[in-house]
């Protein structure tokens, strides 16, 4: 059993056990993405933010061993204390609710007389300033904390419903228990209160599923706690965009652009610059320095890192990418899970798939396709060729059209593909192929149209082509 003083202000309470059956879609809602992780993440992190340490009660319940899978497997929340509580069947948020408090994890907190933070797991844009201001100590005689806000379209909310036009809140309706009158009220509840945690045991004890959906609601511990004559207080949050709710494709794909917009502003904030915002896309795990450039259409994924002055785009599709600085990928790049180093040029139109390296200052042109392939300081692959389990060395020139034939359709000791060596200061004449497993040796040269079968000693010129006949007068016979 912890001691008291190492408890966080409130346990963390995060409702995800709902199915989402208007997402029409087989994989539970919070692991839908937005900005490149599940919508249960951006949750997590906003509370990591606001509440360090917090110990978090997560309710599971469709789709549990995938979400269970997935919060396990992320390494950022480490910080966090996570603990899975099951709801085996869904019947409303005060049901779900209920099944944390009587849990272990729960009645920790009742225990120990600190409030419980609920949050719902669907909200992706959460602001860490709304989940510490809602997290202040509660004062005595206070039984929860709700947080309201106006929306101009309150449809599938529940309507807060007060004494007089603002006096105190005495019931939550929700949507489909409204009447028309209440269904024009804009002050709306989105599953974010603070409870203290006896008040909400109490109260969800003594729900009822009298309703048009027959759930236990949440919702209905405000008229219990008006009821009981416990005070409620009301945070009423200004900034809508950080309560935008997930609960269609629709909204999925309006939160995911907020979020967006987001991040866009706060690279621009850290000194990036957008020449044109518009259709740019930034995952949230993303890391970009000063002075980078960002054209139109470019879309920056996953883990990918930017380096002080580099510029990018339009059009380039960045995934998993670790890119130095001063770099330039021009128009059409695709490059993922690589490496770039300081002042190399990419592009336009050049592809990088997985585990290949570019060189500092090294050049990699129009319609060139590395894999897997290494290429060192001032090499310059310009234009039309692919390289594929190849290490290249430095200050090498590759004429236009090189291809490494590193597949001889053959599987050996569970290799497929054959390496291809090329050593420094090698120049290799256009129109050339190398059947691997092959070497070119230091400082050689390799004649325009040669295919080499066999290793290139150092220093050396090789020619593997046929010779040229000149018939002479021979046109005529053919004409
Ligand atoms: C709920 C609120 C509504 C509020 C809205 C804000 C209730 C009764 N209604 O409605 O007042 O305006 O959120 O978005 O609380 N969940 C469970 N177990 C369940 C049911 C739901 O864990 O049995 C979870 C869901 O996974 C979700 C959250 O609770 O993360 C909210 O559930 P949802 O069905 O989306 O509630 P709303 O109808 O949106
Ligand atoms: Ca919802």
């Amino acid at each position: 059993m912890r001691k008291l003083q190492e408890y966080p202000t409130c346990g963390v309470l995060i409702l995800a056990a709902g199915q989402g059956k208007r997402m029409r879609s087989s994989l539970p809602k919070v692991l839908h993405e937005i900005a490149g992780k599940p919508i249960l993440y951006h949750v997590f992190k906003r509370v990591a933010e606001a509440i360090p340490g917090a110990s978090i009660g997560l309710v599971v319940g469709h789709g549990k061993e995938q979400v269970e899978k997935y919060v396990r497997q992320e390494t950022d929340f480490k910080d966090l204390k996570v603990e899975f509580i099951v709801q085996s069947e869904q019947k409303g948020t005060g049901h779900a609710a209920r099944c944390a408090v009587d849990s272990e994890w729960g009645k920790q907190w009742v225990e120990n007389k600190l409030p419980i933070l609920v949050l719902p797991g669907d909200f992706p844009l959460l602001s860490a300033d709304l989940i510490k201001e809602i997290s202040q100590p509660l004062k005595k005689g206070v039984g929860l904390r709700l947080l309201t806000c106006d929306l101009e379209d309150p449809s599938g909310y529940g309507r807060i419903l007060r004494k007089g036009k603002q006096g105190p809140v005495f019931d939550i309706r929700e949507e489909k228990d409204a009447s028309e009158k209440e269904k024009a009220i804009q002050e709306v509840a989105v599953s974010i209160y603070l409870f203290e945690s006896s008040f909400l045991r109490s109260s969800l004890q003594n729900l009822s599923s009298n309703n048009a959906q027959s759930e236990y609601y949440l919702t209905d511990t405000i008229a219990f706690s008006h009821k009981k004559k416990k005070k409620i207080e009301v945070l009423k949050w200004k900034n809508t965009d950080d309560l935008r709710g997930v609960n269609d494709p629709w909204e999925l794909s309006q939160a995911g652009q907020l979020m967006n917009y987001r991040i866009i502003r706060k690279w621009a904030s850290q000194g990036v610059k957008f020449v044109d915002p518009t259709g740019v896309r930034i995952d949230s795990t993303v890391k970009l320095e000063e002075d980078v450039v960002i054209d139109s259409g470019v879309l920056l994924l996953e883990n990918t890192q930017v380096g002080k002055g580099t510029i990018i785009g339009p059009r380039v599709v960045l995934k998993n990418m670790e890119v130095g600085e001063r770099v330039q990928l021009k128009v059409g790049t695709v490059a993922e899970e690589s490496r770039i180093y300081s002042e190399a040029q990419l592009g336009p139109y050049a592809h990088l798939r997985p585990q290949s390296e570019v060189g500092s200052k090294s050049k990699i042109g129009n319609f060139v396709e590395l894999k897997k392939t290494k290429i060192g300081k001032n090499t310059s692959v310009a234009h039309l060729s692919y390289l594929g389990d190849a290490e290249v060395g430095d200050e090498v020139n590759i004429g236009c059209g090189f291809v490494t034939c590193n597949f001889d359709g053959r599987v050996v000791d569970g290799q497929r593909k054959h390496k291809t060596v090329i050593e420094d200061r090698v120049f290799l004449g256009s129109d050339c192929q190398t059947v691997a497993p092959v070497k070119v040796g230091q400082g050689s040269y390799v004649a325009s149209g040669s295919t080499i079968t066999e290793d290139v000693p150092a220093d050396s010129l090789a020619i593997a082509r046929s010779r040229q006949v000149n018939k002479l007068g021979y046109a005529k016979k053919i004409k």
